[in-house]
């Protein structure tokens, strides 16, 4: 480790001005700007990311470039340092650990992508289909690997027991959902689990983390970790949703991998709850069918309002989160974790 480039970074000041409510929700929707409040923080955890990934074997250094290279929302660094902001002063620790949580989040996209089969991610194309599965998992490793070592500079046995449990409970996620392929009797209830899991764990975390090396108490640490929860399951299920209406231009990833994969989505779920016979037996053919197409399943989804009914969960989700941030002490930290529950419920990228 030979960086320490973000000591004595002071966070910026955020634009309070909130009295043209269109400009104010135009705002709210641009990352950029909602992360003002630190983004002097967050340039300093790109700066550990860039100076972490490197090699001096041109080959895994041009890998390792890719991963840090692909400029991806970083939400997960940004929970981390919006919730230690909100608690207190952001120091080495928080910007080390919030570095590695992007490093593990990578590393989760390198290897779905390898397991989905993706073509593009962030934009590029992605490392499996550039050097193919054998590099891209040990790329994945690599990543995973190095976030723990570069997290263990945050010298607190607690945080990264803590870091170390969410990883694992990704993985476990990915596992369940990798089981449950082609299993269209996964009920809702077993969809959350898996969500909560491979996805909310890591926003769950990052909140958790952001709360404690702030030295919150137990309980605020806590309120925390249920806002990062909340948001990172609405978060998937938008992301769902996506995967089935959104632009690929826009979002920058391969969209419609869920249904060529055969995942059980939620909003695939409700509408198999929901519609009668012969239409069941029909979406269900098409479903098993791998040339399950967007244009084909969306007419299903319609007859049910299942986008609507799956956003609608998403957005009991996104308001608890809200409510958690409304009850913090008013900040432009804790204004900029209210904005981040609109934005995820509103987002196309
Ligand atoms: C993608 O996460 C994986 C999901 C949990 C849906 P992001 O949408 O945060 O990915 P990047 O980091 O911005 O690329
Ligand atoms: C989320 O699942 C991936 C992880 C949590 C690792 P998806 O498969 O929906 O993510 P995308 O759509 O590929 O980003
Ligand atoms: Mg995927
Ligand atoms: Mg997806």
């Amino acid at each position: 480790m030979s960086q320490t480039a973000s000591q004595g970074m002071q966070p910026g000041n955020l634009d309070v001005d909130s009295a043209n409510a269109d400009a104010s929700l135009k705002r709210s929707l641009d990352l950029k700007a909602i992360y003002a409040p630190v983004s002097s923080h967050l340039a300093s955890v790109e700066k550990i990311l860039r100076a972490e990934l490197v090699s001096e074997t041109p080959f895994v250094d041009q890998l390792l470039e890719h991963s840090w290279l692909l400029g991806g929302k970083r939400i997960r660094p940004v929970f981390l340092l919006l919730s230690g902001a909100c608690c207190g002063e952001i120091g080495e620790p928080h910007l080390k650990m919030a570095a590695a949580l992007e490093m593990i989040h990578t590393a989760t996209l390198v290897h779905d992508d390898i397991l989905d089969e993706a073509k593009t991610r962030r934009h590029r194309a992605t490392a499996n289909s550039t050097w193919g599965n054998k590099v891209s998992v040990l790329l994945g490793d690599y990543l995973f690997t190095h976030a723990f070592h570069v997290a263990s500079y945050s010298e607190s046995a607690e945080a990264l027991r803590m870091l170390a449990q969410a990883s694992n409970r990704v993985c476990e996620g990915e596992m369940r959902q990798n089981a449950s392929r082609a299993d269209f009797t996964l009920s809702e209830e077993d969809y959350m689990r898996m969500v909560s899991e491979k996805t909310a764990e890591l926003c769950d975390v990052g909140c958790r983390l952001g709360a404690f090396l702030s030295n919150a108490s137990p309980e605020l640490v806590e309120g925390f970790a249920a806002y990062g929860r909340d948001l990172g399951i609405a978060f998937q299920i938008i992301d769902d949703v996506l995967d089935v209406v959104g632009h690929t231009e826009k979002v920058g990833k391969t969209l419609g991998t869920d249904l060529v994969n055969q995942k059980p989505t939620l909003p695939v779920i409700h509408c198999l709850k929901h519609l009668k016979e012969p239409r069941k037996k029909e979406f269900l053919a098409l479903l098993v069918d791998s040339g399950a197409t967007t244009e084909k399943v969306i007419p299903f989804l319609e007859e049910t309002n299942s986008l609507e009914y799956a956003r609608s969960v998403a957005q009991g989700h996104a308001e608890s989160a809200s409510k958690f941030a409304k009850s913090l002490t008013p900040s432009a930290y804790a204004a900029a974790l209210l904005k981040l529950s609109e934005f995820v419920l509103q987002r196309t990228h």
